[in-house]
């Protein structure tokens, strides 16, 4: 089954997350990541629940910690986001984190900007964040920056062609096989030519993951 992974990002109010939760049919293999302030929510429904980024170092305000994570039974945090990367975020900072979370699933975002060179710029993110690091908790969301939140998904053949480099690279290195996800601009529309990927292990979706209505019909394609 392939993995759906929702990043709802800080999209969302209070009375739009009760109107997903009310109106999104739960399946086994969806994981949200809601904003912080809404996750027990998600909790009490029964949802399985990841965080959008953690904290593993001191006590620092606005952050949360693993210790957090933990006393509600989060199992999943997305690592490496490029909006986190943005902000400053870099391979090494990501490396010292995931030697961090061995306790928890890892979505790691990986993912060129437009004008970058695809296979140089994956190739140092994958090495440089996994570098000594043990991958068996680790799965690769593949997030062409250009991509985020534009509304135009990457083509199928660039999809393909970036997805079997990545595990080709983490074979070569790790000598293991690890499931990758694409991400960037996923909607109702374009999701049944994306399901038709067939070396995808899955999904990250943004935007269409806050609309119960969008988010319902890629959970129905998927599924
Ligand atoms: P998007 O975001 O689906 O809104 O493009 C994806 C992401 O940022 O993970």
């Amino acid at each position: 089954m392939k993995i759906i992974v929702g990043n709802q990002k800080n999209y969302m109010t209070i009375k739009d997350t009760k109107n997903f939760l009310d109106n999104v049919r739960l399946t086994d293999n969806v994981i949200i990541c809601p904003s912080n302030i809404y996750i027990p929510y998600y909790i009490d429904r029964g949802y399985k629940v990841g965080l959008q980024n953690i904290n593993v170092d001191n006590v620092i305000t606005g952050e949360v910690s693993i210790l957090q994570a933990k006393s509600l039974n989060i199992n999943y945090v997305i690592v490496g986001h490029s909006e986190r990367r943005n902000l400053g975020e870099t391979n090494e900072i990501i490396n010292q984190k995931l030697k961090s979370l061995k306790d928890l699933n890892v979505i790691l975002c990986i993912g060129e900007d437009e004008n970058e060179d695809l296979k140089e710029v994956l190739e140092n993110q994958i090495l440089n964040c996994l570098k000594d690091i043990n991958i068996d908790n680790i799965i690769i969301a593949y997030e062409p920056v250009y991509a985020i939140g534009t509304g135009n998904a990457l083509e199928k053949e660039k999809i393909n062609m970036a997805v079997t480099f990545i595990k080709n690279i983490i074979k070569e290195n790790y000598n293991k096989d690890i499931k990758v996800l694409y991400g960037g601009s996923i909607n109702s529309t374009n999701i049944n030519e994306l399901n038709s990927i067939e070396i995808l292990d899955g999904f990250l979706v943004g935007k269409s993951s806050t609309d119960p209505i969008e988010f319902n019909k890629i959970i129905e394609v998927v599924n």
